[in-house]
């Protein structure tokens, strides 16, 4: 019993240390309206995204002493909607022998109407040689209730790491699904020379695992380590999406310090092989990491990443908060390809619209009301002649602010340029697109953020940025004349509180 109590203790502990500075940071200019992030310190992946009692329920991998990475506990939120969002007390925290530094990315799911969650336990081995200074086994904790979780006696679930060419210091962040009457698992994990592989396991239980294969491992550019799979069926088709760590730049891509993309093809449940074809991006902006989904009661695939990248400049950090989650996206499957769009939800957030149709622009001009750093806009543009052409956002010409999407009719790509941002990093990214038809843009804009979903998901760019509060402008451009044919923008309302 006195392990339950320490976790117990540790829980009150840490949302005593989130209540004192919450109000604090409440108020602060880069907080984000509608976006899910922690009341206040540090949170990056999403973990445990699941649906259980007719709710949403969303876990963070979250530090709630330090707006800096450190022990990892599990911050909470649920959602009816997956727009409004009420913060819970913290889920997990470090108690155990095996978890004691840590309770690493996992996922949630819901068996005999209780809520599971199958996490990584991180103990770092000391003295040891970076990278190979941590012990990892996966651990189960369950609750009645949704809000309060007790790890089970029987943890660690999976403590040995099985034999074969697996490297024995990282090997984390269950994902866990059922198919038929029997639970699967994916791991992350690398060789011992270096591969990323992800290793699949099967139980009837979720507390006795067996060991299947190594599932899929990386050949060629495929990075060292692949953090956070997730591996769904969508329309036929098995999708195994993933994190995987230094891949080398190749052109425009790979330029963050690490991917998250899909690979896409068959699972055969016998002998645990995964068919698969190349990786795809999902997200082609700065911030997009460690995504991860969930079927809904509609049957609806859902996806949320952490909206910021490792060793990336938090500006927030000086202000006592980092992290926050991308809007929930919704995953449909067209052909080899995944696309992401914003869930349909989010409309409710929708107030005080301006429309205006077949706006001609040659040059750069503005449209009256089109401006804010909390909305959202849909855009259906005809380049007609322009061969470059796109929009500023958070534009402040005082203080040369800006943030920019620039079309390239005849490269056929699309670049986002946050050079001139504000604080932070800056630097550009740019993708191929369609050019063919009108493009068509939604774009959210929060605080200090931006998403952008082009051609409805056919590309999606996101992004921090961290203009001053003044930078409110939003202005299009075009070398030659191009037609706005529609566009609407829509206030946001304040979701998260
Ligand atoms: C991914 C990751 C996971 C790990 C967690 C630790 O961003 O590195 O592999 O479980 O973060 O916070």
């Amino acid at each position: 019993m006195k392990t339950l109590q320490n976790h117990q203790e540790n829980i009150e502990r840490a949302n005593k240390a989130i209540d004192k500075i919450k109000d604090q940071v409440s108020q602060h200019e880069w907080r984000l309206q509608y976006h899910v992030m922690p009341p206040a310190n540090w949170m990056n992946d999403p973990n445990g995204f699941s649906f259980f009692r007719g709710e949403y329920h969303l876990f963070y991998q979250h530090h709630p002493y330090d707006p800096k990475w450190g022990p990892m506990h599990w911050g909470h939120v649920k959602s009816k909607d997956l727009v409004n969002w009420e913060h819970l007390p913290i889920a997990l925290a470090p108690s155990e022998p095996y978890d004691k530094d840590g309770c690493f990315s996992g996922s949630a799911i819901e068996k005999d109407d209780k809520l599971y969650l199958i996490y990584t336990g991180n103990v770092w081995i000391e003295d040891g040689p970076l990278d190979e200074d941590l012990t990892q086994v996966q651990a189960v904790a369950v609750s009645e209730d949704g809000i309060h979780f007790e790890k089970l006696k029987e943890n660690p679930v999976i403590a040995e790491i099985p034999d074969g060419d697996i490297n024995i210091f990282h090997f984390r962040d269950p994902k866990v699904w059922k198919r038929g009457d029997t639970y699967y698992m994916v791991l992350g994990s690398k060789t011992k020379k270096n591969t990323g592989q992800v290793l699949l396991y099967r139980s009837e239980d979720l507390i006795r695992w067996d060991f299947v294969s190594i599932m899929a491992k990386g050949e060629g550019n495929f990075g060292f380590m692949w953090e956070c799979p997730d591996l769904f069926e969508l329309d036929g088709k098995d999708v195994l999406v993933m994190s995987p760590q230094g891949l080398e730049p190749e052109g425009d891509k790979y330029h963050n310090l690490h991917q998250a993309g899909y690979i896409m093809g068959q699972l055969n449940y016998n002998t645990g092989k995964f068919n698969h074809g190349a990786l795809h991006l999902l997200d082609h902006g700065f911030d997009f990491y460690a995504p991860q989904t969930m079927v809904d009661d509609q049957g609806r695939r859902i996806l949320v990443a952490w909206m910021d990248m490792w060793e990336s400049e938090m500006p927030t950090q000086t202000h006592g908060y980092a992290g926050a989650m991308t809007i929930p996206r919704l995953v449909t499957r067209d052909k080899d390809n995944l696309r992401t769009v914003p869930v349909p939800e989010l409309q409710t957030l929708r107030q005080h619209q301006v429309s205006y149709e077949n706006v001609q622009v040659n040059g750069a001009s503005s449209l009256n009301g089109v401006e804010g750093d909390c909305l959202e806009l849909e855009i259906d543009i005809d380049p007609n002649e322009a061969t470059t052409f796109g929009l500023k956002l958070r534009v402040d010409d005082e203080v040369n602010q800006e943030t920019k999407l620039l079309f390239d009719q005849q490269a056929g790509t699309v670049t986002l340029d946050r050079n001139k941002s504000g604080k932070g990093p800056g630097g550009f990214r740019r993708t191929t697109v369609n050019m063919a038809k009108n493009v068509h843009l939604q774009i959210f804009i929060d605080k200090s953020s931006v998403e952008i979903f082009i051609n409805r998901g056919e590309k999606v760019m996101t992004s921090r940025i961290f203009p001053t509060e003044n930078a409110t402008g939003i202005s299009f451009f075009a070398d030659q004349e191009m037609t706005i044919e529609r566009l609407s923008k829509w206030e946001l309302k304040q979701a998260i509180k």
